[in-house]
């Protein structure tokens, strides 16, 4: 038979988070325990190029491709989760309209591709769920809001429900035990800061040592000081980092930003047994930014890292010698154990 394909095509930016989100408080509903703030990052170096597309003409089975290698789609709870929801808001579209095609009872075929490596700690997977759901709400022509849309993307993977928009993105907990309140929400849009600059080092391309799931979860039940970050910690952060947006306060949000990174990683170090994810390199990049700010006299540099050993630096254009040009020429000698790349002027990004 020869059947009609549809398709829709989209790209996600990648997000990296100044306030980290780090542990559940649902695992199957990736509800988390705390709120979190992060920049959405340019999508000139770092993005997943998605194509959703569906036709009777397909095997029965909906099919998943990422960087050229068929996954296991049927064992993926959370691409199986963000895709049912996809297709019962489509399928509710059709019932509203017996003119719409039955787009809904048709096997999918998403291809998706990274410039970057996967799951290096750079954050592959919130740009990869944010664009499989944005590409199939696409193929759907679903009206939904990149709001309502982060409360499926945010099944696949917590932190791609920020990758849905531009600019400064909260996640807020929400508090309801179905997850509906649990959603992303734009703080400001990029162009509010636009001097804004990430320069992110890669330590490592390598796959990460313990995933973010089964670390997280370590740390939710082994860790004292899990506890107090969340009740305690966050929700006092993350308003000072709002209003240091608002105000473009860049000594305030840089901060900020590196004592988030340092806490998450403290409660990581204490979690039973221990996780590291920062090596002698990324410590290197933390004092190197500490002396930097002290030279200057001024904060003019904010490090943050991720469950991986690579660094985002966040500074502003108008410091970009100080900052990037001392951060490579002194990391970028042999001697460092650096093995590059740099990928630069990340923030600022328009929205998606
Ligand atoms: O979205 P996940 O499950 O890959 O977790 C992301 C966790 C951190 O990157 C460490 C923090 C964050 O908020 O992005």
């Amino acid at each position: 038979s020869n059947q009609p394909v549809y398709r829709a095509t989209t790209t996600a930016p990648v997000n990296i988070a100044v306030i980290k989100y780090w542990g559940k408080r649902d695992i199957t509903l990736n509800l988390p325990t705390n709120s979190s703030l992060s920049v959405t990052l340019s999508q000139r170096s770092l993005r997943t190029l998605t194509t959703a597309s569906c036709s009777a003409n397909y095997p029965a089975e909906d099919t998943l491709n990422l960087n050229g290698k068929p996954q296991e789609i049927q064992s993926s709870k959370r691409t199986l989760a963000c895709l049912s929801n996809l297709r019962a808001l489509r399928k509710s579209l059709e019932d509203g309209d017996a003119s719409l095609p039955k787009l809904s009872t048709l096997p999918l075929r998403i291809v998706s591709e990274n410039n970057f490596p996967t799951a290096a700690g750079l954050a592959s997977s919130a740009a990869g769920f944010a664009a499989l759901v944005r590409a199939v709400a696409d193929l759907y022509s679903l009206p939904q809001s990149a709001r309502e849309l982060s409360r499926i993307a945010r099944q696949g993977s917590g932190s791609a429900c920020r990758s849905l928009m531009g600019g400064y993105v909260a996640w807020r907990t929400g508090e309801l035990a179905d997850g509906s309140d649990s959603l992303a929400e734009e703080v400001a849009p990029a162009a509010h800061w636009p001097e804004m600059r990430a320069l992110i080092l890669v330590v490592s391309a390598e796959k990460k040592d313990v995933p973010s799931t089964e670390g997280m979860q370590t740390t939710v039940h082994t860790s004292d000081l899990f506890d107090h970050r969340a009740k305690n910690v966050v929700p006092e952060r993350m308003a000072a980092i709002e209003a240091a947006i608002q105000a473009r306060d860049f000594p305030k949000f840089a901060e900020i930003t590196m004592r988030d990174s340092n806490t998450f990683h403290a409660t990581c170090l204490d979690s039973w047994p221990p996780i590291f994810y920062m090596n002698d390199v990324s410590r290197a990049a933390v004092r190197l930014v500490h002396d930097i700010n002290r030279a200057v006299g001024r904060t003019v540099a904010a490090y943050t890292f991720d469950a991986g050993p690579n660094a985002v630096i966040y500074y502003e254009e108008k410091d970009e010698a100080l900052v990037a040009g001392t951060v490579k020429a002194i990391l970028g000698a042999s001697a460092s154990g650096w093995e590059g790349p740099f990928y630069e002027k990340l923030a600022n990004a328009t929205a998606p």
